[in-house]
């Protein structure tokens, strides 16, 4: 375990089990679709919750990314900053919006309006953690791959600083380290 690493809250191996799951979930409930969603990540944070999903959705789907957020340090910050925007046209297609963690809901509801207001045909929301106690704005993610208390965590893309986004688990920072 890292130093500055006060405990695990889910190995490796749960995260991949918990993802197969979810991955089944989402190949279930479009398979009957038109065309197959279009997974959009938000960087940098989702993606290694992406590249394990993506492995369990037994669909031919595609995915792009957008970079939105300003945020820093541990407090979510209400100004959001469009860093890059997607590649792809969404107009008239089934976004599956891929998230490393929910806490206020700023992010996604910034995204939700954006993606709609170009036309995606539904926007669902599919993240690895989510963080209920710190909601600003009402947002229930259509899948959820574990709740989490409200602690600071870190593993799995998730960073403090850009700092431990490589750690194969999910765990929670010594408060000394944010400090
Ligand atoms: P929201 O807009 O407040 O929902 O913030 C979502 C973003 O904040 C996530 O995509 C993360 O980048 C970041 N974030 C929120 N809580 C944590 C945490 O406990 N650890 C690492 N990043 C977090």
């Amino acid at each position: 375990m890292h130093k500055n690493v006060k405990k695990i809250l889910f190995t490796e191996a749960e995260i991949i089990a918990r993802s197969t799951e979810l991955g089944a979930a989402i190949t279930n409930d479009y398979r009957d679709r038109e065309r197959p969603p279009l997974l959009v990540a938000l960087l940098r944070g989702s993606v290694p919750f992406l590249a394990e999903l993506i492995k369990h959705i037994d669909l031919d789907i595609q995915y792009d990314f957008m970079d939105v957020t300003s945020y820093a340090g541990t407090e979510s910050g209400g100004d959001i900053k469009i860093l890059k925007d997607l590649d792809t046209s969404v107009q008239d297609l089934d976004i599956l919006l891929v998230e490393d963690i929910v806490d206020t809901g700023r992010t996604l509801d910034a995204v939700i309006s954006l993606l709609k207001n170009k036309g995606a045909r539904s926007v669902k929301i599919v993240t690895l953690l989510d963080k209920p106690s710190r909601r600003v704005l009402e947002m229930k993610p259509d899948y959820v791959g574990f709740e989490v208390p409200n602690e600071f965590v870190v593993g799995f893309g998730m960073d403090y600083n850009q700092l431990y986004r490589g750690l194969p688990y999910i765990g929670v920072l010594k408060e000394e380290c944010y400090q």
